[in-house]
């Protein structure tokens, strides 16, 4: 049976175009929440969208750039203005540029990362918190990293930002969880998602993942829209500032 444990919630995904955010979006409408849909690529936004349409759920595309104060901060008020209230968010947009030891690692690189997934998921968290704290609290969840818990070499941007975003949601937990905004973070491990389908075209890494994952495999996107899901729900009421690792065993090797 399906549960319907949003019921007349709102949920704003950001990601909402690519693989983790489309299948949490369609997961969240699935158990009765209105999705606002973000993503700063319209094309694969339309199409979260159309999708939840088809089922017959309510959603709303907004194009926003994260790396944006403007936008983001436009992003909550159109929230805001459509549906009355904002009661989920999951600051899941993110970039990875690969293969650029720290060393080759450029400023443009490194800024291109740290901007979006860290001062990105930063914005994010301010404007949500500011609406979630004047209409009585809310849930937050970013997206890390297995990257924020372990390595690979090639990606010293991308870990650093995936670090940041766990102190990101320790910090503002600790300062929000008084007024009623419960956050926290997932960390998954490799994720079937079209960032990775990029990297399994590279020699040797499909059999690398499987290989760092005791399970012998990657995860889907819906395994991570599960856990998203119970952190958003109040079964996950007492869960304040975590990183939640879903790995498939990947850090007990
Ligand atoms: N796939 C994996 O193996 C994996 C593992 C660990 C963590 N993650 C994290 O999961 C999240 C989702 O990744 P995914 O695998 O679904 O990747 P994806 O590339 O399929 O989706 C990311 C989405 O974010 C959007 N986006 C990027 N920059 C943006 C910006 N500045 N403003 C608005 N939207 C922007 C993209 O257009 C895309 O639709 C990311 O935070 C990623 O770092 C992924």
């Amino acid at each position: 049976m399906q549960l319907r444990r949003f019921e007349n919630k709102v949920a704003l995904i950001t990601g909402a175009g690519g693989g983790i955010g489309r299948a949490t979006s369609l997961a969240f409408s699935r158990e009765g929440a209105s999705v606002v849909v973000v993503d700063f690529n319209a094309e694969t936004a339309a199409e979260t969208v159309r999708l939840i349409e088809a089922e017959g759920g309510t959603a709303l595309q907004l194009t926003v750039d994260i790396g944006n104060e403007a936008q983001v901060k436009g992003m909550v008020e159109q929230t805001i203005a459509k549906f009355g209230k904002l009661d989920i968010a999951f600051n899941n947009a993110a970039v990875d540029v690969h293969s650029t030891l720290l060393t080759d690692t450029t400023e443009a690189i490194w800024d291109r990362v740290i901007d979006t997934n860290l001062k990105g998921t930063f914005f994010c968290l301010k404007h949500e918190i500011i609406a979630m704290t004047a209409r009585g609290g809310g849930a937050i969840i970013n997206t890390s990293s297995l990257a924020a818990i372990t390595t690979a070499p090639g990606i010293p941007a991308y870990t650093a930002s995936k670090h940041g975003v766990v102190g990101l949601t320790r910090a503002s937990a600790l300062e929000s969880i008084k007024q009623g905004v419960r956050i926290n973070a997932v960390c998954p491990g490799a994720v079937l998602t079209p960032l990775l389908e990029s990297h399994l075209k590279i020699p040797g890494m499909k059999e690398h993942i499987e290989a760092q994952h005791p399970i012998g495999r990657w995860a889907q996107p819906e395994e991570i829209a599960n856990v998203v899901m119970f952190l958003a729900s109040d079964h996950a009421s007492f869960i304040v500032g975590q990183p939640i690792i879903i790995d498939g065993g990947a850090t007990i090797l």
